[in-house]
């Protein structure tokens, strides 16, 4: 099916002003005690884009979602919404503000005791108190049906009776229950099998054609990527970097990443694990090996046959 794209109504598209800059990330440190997570990024996120954060596991990519909805606060720099500095709002404005966003979780954190309906209406009654139940019910229909859903088949049930994917959806149909200007995905796509992954995805990417919605999606999954994403950011964790070296390793095109030769970006992309092999190698090899474990001494051609 064709899905029109979604043109923005401004009177110059090409202009581009403060107000484009939905999120902002201004040199942004952040610290647990004494780990550093994140050090210094400063990184802005224009209205319509569509920009995918990767990176290994541990990196701090669930810590930038956390931080994009004052879920953390930064140590050191600040995160602004609207050029609104997250830290300085509070209470009821910090919930009204979350109104805006649509945050589609790992796990797809629906409530188990509440039927998919209630699930749905949720949001709609904690922000949208003017509407009635039936105006309610109407709007959850009209998400799921976006999502690919039958209301009339998945409406009652409760989650625990959907599938994974299933469940995946109903969570991105109902952070779409508000309209939100910015959409915010944390691995959306982890744990499912590849069919329902490349649902998800073009669901990601419908989303993005058919709202005027900036989305920022955390992922280590590249076809995510190259899907839905008009703009990649890798980190790298803080614990490898070298002196000097910035935590934001490639800023661009999901073309441009693919094309890259930095050795470390490719092995990403490409899902090498010779360079991983090679580390593992030497670790063993500077503790002198390891007794009693039966895959010591084995060198990369033995271990790539086990891959
Ligand atoms: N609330 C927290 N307190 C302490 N450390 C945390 C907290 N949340 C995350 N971390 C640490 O921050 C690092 C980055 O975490 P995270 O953003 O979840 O990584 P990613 O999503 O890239 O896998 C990890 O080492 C994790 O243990
Ligand atoms: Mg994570």
């Amino acid at each position: 099916m064709h899905v029109a794209p979604y043109t923005h109504r401004t009177q110059d598209s090409t202009a581009e002003t403060d107000d484009d800059i939905v999120l902002q990330y201004d040199h942004v440190s952040l610290i647990f005690g004494r780990h550093t997570i994140i050090r210094d990024i400063s990184l802005e996120l224009r209205r319509g884009e569509s920009l995918a954060i990767i990176g290994e596991s541990g990196c701090g990519k669930t810590c930038m979602l956390k931080l994009a909805i004052g879920l953390f606060q930064p140590t050191r720099g600040r995160v602004l919404f609207h050029g609104q500095d997250l830290s300085k709002v509070k209470g009821a404005e910090i919930a009204k503000l979350r109104t805006q966003y649509g945050f589609v979780f790992q796990q797809a954190a629906l409530f188990d005791s509440l039927t998919v309906a209630e699930n749905l209406r949720f949001p709609l009654e904690q922000h949208r108190m003017e509407l009635s139940l039936d105006e309610m019910n109407r709007i959850a229909s009209n998400r799921l049906i976006e999502v690919g859903l039958n209301p009339d088949n998945v409406m009652k049930k409760h989650p625990a009776e959907l599938s994974g994917g299933m469940r995946k959806r109903v969570g991105l149909a109902r952070a779409l229950a508000l309209e939100p200007e910015l959409m915010l995905y944390d691995e959306p796509t982890t744990g499912l099998d590849p069919v329902m992954s490349s649902v998800i995805n073009e669901l990601i990417l419908r989303t993005r054609l058919r709202r005027p919605v900036t989305s920022l999606v955390v992922t280590h999954d590249m076809t995510t990527v190259k899907k839905a994403a008009t703009r990649v950011v890798m980190l790298c964790p803080f614990a490898e970097l070298t002196e000097g070296q910035s935590q934001v390793m490639f800023d661009g095109t999901p073309d441009a990443l693919q094309a890259s030769e930095t050795p470390r970006i490719r092995h990403f992309v490409r899902g090498e694990a010779e360079g991983r092999i090679d580390e593992i190698e030497a670790t063993f090899d500077s503790f002198g090996g390891v007794q009693n474990v039966p895959f010591v001494g084995m060198k990369k051609h033995t271990l790539t046959k086990f891959r």
